[in-house]
């Protein structure tokens, strides 16, 4: 493929022909600030069945047994008697910067005249961007699964999808609760993840909730949670974190399930379709993450400020790794490679296809589950 063809279809499928393209990215605003509600159109059908066969497909049928005995309670499980000190948080855990910090030659950048002061306010503005960003997108999945509910053909799937909407209601409520007694501000929904959600909302076609939410958003959540989890030095967050991802990791296995079947029918030309919505939700969740709302607060120039952010060491290393989960995931569903290995090109062009080989998550999600007597309310 010759570069002008690739910054064509770039152009086509996210609206700017260089991925790195920092005016265009920028270009992207959130419209939600003050807002209370986003209204998004949903174009599905809802569809019923009357094949009520349970277990017809085993292995969802397993994971919707496995999910009525894994529910936890955040209200109770969790122990939210305990403080939480946001800024020896930051301190003792020096991230959050997006990558930067004083150890870093920044001369002749804006960042030239800040002191320990702006360094910690900015760790403690990433912390509530980040958990805000989760928020929105716990929230986002909460809404994805019931539309599951209404729009996968299979009985089997129904009943796991509304056992995963009781499990983003969680998630939305533990992270909600996080933010509001042991964190300092909210942040609105990120007008990159929002362009996401609203393209996995409206869309008609019951698969392309699964893959941008299951597959996209899903996988990046479990790798970040993964990533913080192991980081975080705050035993709260560290202990929610640890139960929210071992839901996450059954949810991710009943979209690469549930697609597997489904994927190995399409055409070439219908599965390029796939392959284009998983790249540009791959793009758009590597735009969030430079958190441009951040350095706004901060009052910095975000258009001076985001070429240090893209070439921080440290951050690039996050950033990739964010794609841990999806890139195995897609390469199990055969959208790596289906038309001339047009996704694998692209993600090659993004700098992630390195995590090809991982291991997927169909199997994976019971290496995250809970182990017995972890979680007080789910003993008899
Ligand atoms: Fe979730
Ligand atoms: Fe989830």
């Amino acid at each position: 493929m010759t570069d002008t063809t690739a910054s064509t279809e770039n152009a086509a499928i996210v609206g700017r022909e260089d991925l790195h393209d920092i005016e265009a990215i920028l270009s992207v605003v959130g419209s939600d600030e003050g807002e209370v509600i986003r209204a998004v159109k949903d174009n599905a059908d809802a569809l019923f069945t009357w094949n009520y066969e349970k277990g017809e497909r085993p292995a969802l049928n397993r994971l919707y047994e496995k999910a009525k005995t894994s529910m936890w309670n955040g209200e109770t499980d969790l122990d939210w008697s305990i403080e939480v000190d946001q800024e020896a948080v930051v301190v003792a855990n020096a991230a959050g910067a997006g990558g930067l910090g004083p150890e870093m030659d920044l001369a002749g950048t804006p960042f030239e005249k800040w002191t320990e002061k702006e360094w910690l306010q900015v760790g403690i503005e990433s912390q509530n961007w980040m958990l805000s960003q989760f928020m929105h997108g716990e929230q986002g999945a909460l809404l994805c699964t019931a539309k599951i509910v209404e729009t996968v053909p299979w009985i089997d799937a129904k009943y796991y999808a509304a056992t995963q909407v009781m499990d983003e209601a969680r998630h939305v409520e533990v992270f909600a609760k996080y933010l509001d007694t042991k964190l300092s501000g909210h942040y609105p929904l990120n007008a990159h993840l929002g362009l996401l959600l609203d393209d996995i909302i409206e869309d008609s076609r019951w698969d392309m909730t699964y893959l941008g939410m299951q597959i996209m958003v899903e996988g990046l959540a479990l790798a970040a949670f993964g990533f913080i989890h192991q980081l975080t030095t705050e035993p709260l967050l560290k202990q929610l974190l640890r139960y929210v991802m071992s839901d996450e990791a059954r949810h991710v296995a009943f979209g690469v399930l549930s697609l597997k079947e489904y994927y190995a029918e399409l055409s070439d030309t219908e599965m390029k379709e796939r392959q284009e919505f998983a790249f540009e939700a791959a793009v758009r969740m590597r735009d969030r993450f430079l958190q441009q709302e951040v350095w706004a607060r901060m009052g910095l120039d975000v258009k001076e400020v985001l070429p240090l952010v893209m070439a921080a060491p440290e951050r690039a290393m996050f950033q990739s790794m964010l794609f841990a989960k999806i890139v195995p995931n897609c390469k199990k569903l055969g959208l790596l490679d289906r038309n001339d290995g047009w996704l694998r090109q692209k993600f090659t062009e993004l700098g992630v296809i390195q995590f090809e080989d991982w291991a997927d998550t169909a199997e994976e999600y019971e290496m995250f589950a809970l182990a017995e007597g972890e979680v007080a309310s789910q003993q008899a």
